[in-house]
């Protein structure tokens, strides 16, 4: 089993703390060490160094190498542009065809809170056994505590399943409107898709030649890498893949886990002071509740506010009302990228 992790996102609902020249994968959350630190860390006290590669977009891989000194050359995957996770997992799947090797893959992000790392391996084990068959791909499936339309849904059945930890997925439907998020969790067999997954090289160029030809194509055809990614679409494997294949299985599992992917997922580290506040930096507040607010750069006063994210920074002001935190990753997107 090999790990790729992949580190080419932009993790633009972390604006503007996450930004583009160094996202949010490069910075520490409450640890001395980054994230994609840690991830690596998290797999190095598992797998045998070699095992564990990144994958990002040329633009990162300076920080990649300054944050992960101990990678040689071949244990980072480089991609022209930044394409989303599609392109991202076909160039690496392409990466190991093209050397002949054909293990088992574990797809990472860079950018989670995992704890319990032993309940990770045991689970990454059981996946790694599905994957060996045929062609499986497996996800590692999180209980929904809320109708959060920032994760990936998975309807898993009974039916067809290959035990009772195996999971088959009989619907996958990434980032529902929170109406249909809402309606998933009336039922008791669907799980957040955690991001983690788990496939063979070999998995995943069928999937690709069946659901995503263009893209298998003209990477595995191509003589240079900077056009070939130039034409590919943006586009997620959660959509491209996930959402239509057939072969694929969860294992839910009781994962401390946590994607980090907003700013409110910060309520986990930080405690809230009496009027349900969490404040960092200089920031005072009078008759203001349930706030976020961050201010890195100067003295912040905030008076008279409810259910509002502030946060200021060198590269940017946010001000969000809670509700709204998913579309500032929309926001960006039409802003152009900051
Ligand atoms: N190399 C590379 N290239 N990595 C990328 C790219 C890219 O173009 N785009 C994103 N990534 C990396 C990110 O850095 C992150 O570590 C991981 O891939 C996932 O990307 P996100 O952009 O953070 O995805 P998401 O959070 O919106 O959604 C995914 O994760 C959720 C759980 O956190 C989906 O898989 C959802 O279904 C899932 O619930
Ligand atoms: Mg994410």
């Amino acid at each position: 089993m090999k790990v790729i992790i992949m580190a080419g996102g932009q993790g633009t609902r972390f604006w503007p703390w996450s930004v583009k020249k160094k996202p949010k994968q490069f910075m520490s959350l409450n640890s001395s060490r980054t994230m994609i630190q840690e991830t690596y860390e998290r797999f190095s006290t598992w797998l045998p160094p070699e095992k564990i590669y990144v994958i990002t977009t040329k633009e990162y891989l300076g920080l990649v190498a300054q944050q992960l000194p101990q990678l040689s050359p071949d244990q980072i995957i480089i991609e022209p542009a930044r394409k989303d996770t599609a392109p991202c997992v076909a160039l690496a799947s392409l990466y190991f065809i093209e050397k002949g090797e054909n293990e088992v893959l574990v797809f990472t992000p860079s950018d989670h809170y995992i704890s319990d790392t032993e309940v990770l391996f045991n689970t990454l084990k059981s996946a790694e056994k599905v994957a060996e068959i045929g062609n499986s791909i497996v996800t590692l499936g999180i209980k929904p505590e809320k109708p959060d339309t920032g994760y990936g849904y998975i309807s898993a059945s009974k039916e067809n399943t290959i035990d009772s930890n195996v999971l088959k997925i009989s619907e996958f439907i990434e980032k529902p409107e929170i109406e249909t998020a809402k309606k998933l969790l009336e039922n008791k067999n669907v799980y957040w898709n955690s991001g983690l997954f788990i496939g063979k090289p070999s998995t995943i160029e069928y999937f690709m030649k069946k659901y995503q030809k263009n893209i298998w194509d003209t990477l595995k055809d191509s003589t240079d890498l900077v056009k070939a990614y130039s034409t590919l679409p943006k586009l997620s494997i959660d959509y491209a893949i996930l959402e239509k294949a057939d072969e694929i299985y969860t294992i839910p599992t009781e994962l401390s886990w946590d994607d980090l992917g907003t700013w409110r997922s910060l309520e986990h580290f930080y405690n809230k002071d009496s009027d349900q506040n969490i404040k960092i930096g200089n920031v005072k507040t009078i008759c203001t509740n349930n706030c976020l607010i961050v201010s890195e750069i100067c003295p912040t006063l905030v008076l008279g506010v409810k259910d509002i994210i502030i946060v200021l920074t060198d590269d940017g002001l946010l001000v969000c009302h809670k509700s709204l935190e998913q579309e500032i990753k929309k926001l960006i997107n039409m802003e152009g990228e900051k």
